[in-house]
């Protein structure tokens, strides 16, 4: 695993948007998959600022998104797919119909899960996964358990996870209790990982995560076992 040290979080975010378009000019049909959270905002400001600035061109993109919350539709503020609408797919020249965030409303959870895997075999395989990491080592919402489906599913969020999240919602009642993500088979498929974390917040999981054990109480560790990892850190 690579690690860069960035001094700023404003200097992870530049470096991190400099990895994704560097991408796209090689492969201007890229597979990127993407996160939610805090942690990619700024990234997600850099590339909107370099697309207005005529520096990348995401017309013939197409993006994965990592979760989804269970029961939250596209026009919930909370829901990934809103996030993602704002902070970049509405601020790009992405074609929306490109852009994939799993579907947490769908009447027949498991049968969108599954068809999302199959789409993004479909899609040729993510290029590109740029994930962020939990402050409990969760990698999505792949949370620490003891056993893990491989694939997309739906899964229960610990109690650690709803907390962290409740500061973006009217309180911890209103958090979904679960979410539809990735699975981690599904994200180490990708053909490059690059992994952000900032803060203090982030470390004693960046510490599991860099002692090369592998375990399920922290799924991080699983990115051990991929071949190209960069992780970028502030
Ligand atoms: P954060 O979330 O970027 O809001 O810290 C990351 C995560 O939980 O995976």
């Amino acid at each position: 695993m690579k690690k860069i040290i960035c001094k700023t979080y404003n200097e992870m975010s530049w470096k991190a948007a400099d990895i994704v378009i560097t991408a796209v000019k090689e492969k201007p049909g890229l597979v990127l998959g993407l996160p939610t959270g805090t942690t990619p905002i700024g990234m997600y400001d850099a590339l909107a600022n370099a697309y207005k600035d005529g520096f990348v061109n995401f017309s013939r993109v197409a993006t994965f998104n990592l979760d989804e919350y269970v029961g939250l539709t596209p026009d919930h503020p909370q829901s990934y797919r809103y996030f993602m609408d704002k902070h970049l797919f509405g601020r790009v020249n992405i074609k929306p119909k490109n852009t994939h965030v799993p579907d947490g409303a769908a009447a027949d959870l498991g049968a969108a899960a599954r068809n999302y895997d199959a789409l993004i075999e479909k899609s040729g395989g993510i290029d590109l996964f740029v994930v962020g990491i939990g402050q409990n080592g969760h990698i999505g919402f792949n949370e620490p358990a003891a056993s893990m489906p491989a694939f997309t599913h739906v899964v229960e969020l610990t109690q650690n996870t709803i907390e962290a999240n409740s500061r973006l919602f009217n309180g911890m009642s209103e958090v979904p209790l679960k979410a539809v993500t990735q699975g981690m088979a599904t994200i180490l498929r990708a053909k490059k990982i690059l992994l952000l974390a900032s803060g203090e917040s982030k470390r004693a999981a960046l510490e599991k995560m860099e002692s090369g054990i592998i375990t399920l109480d922290c799924p991080a560790t699983l990115l051990n076992l991929h071949r190209d990892v960069t992780a970028l850190l502030s």
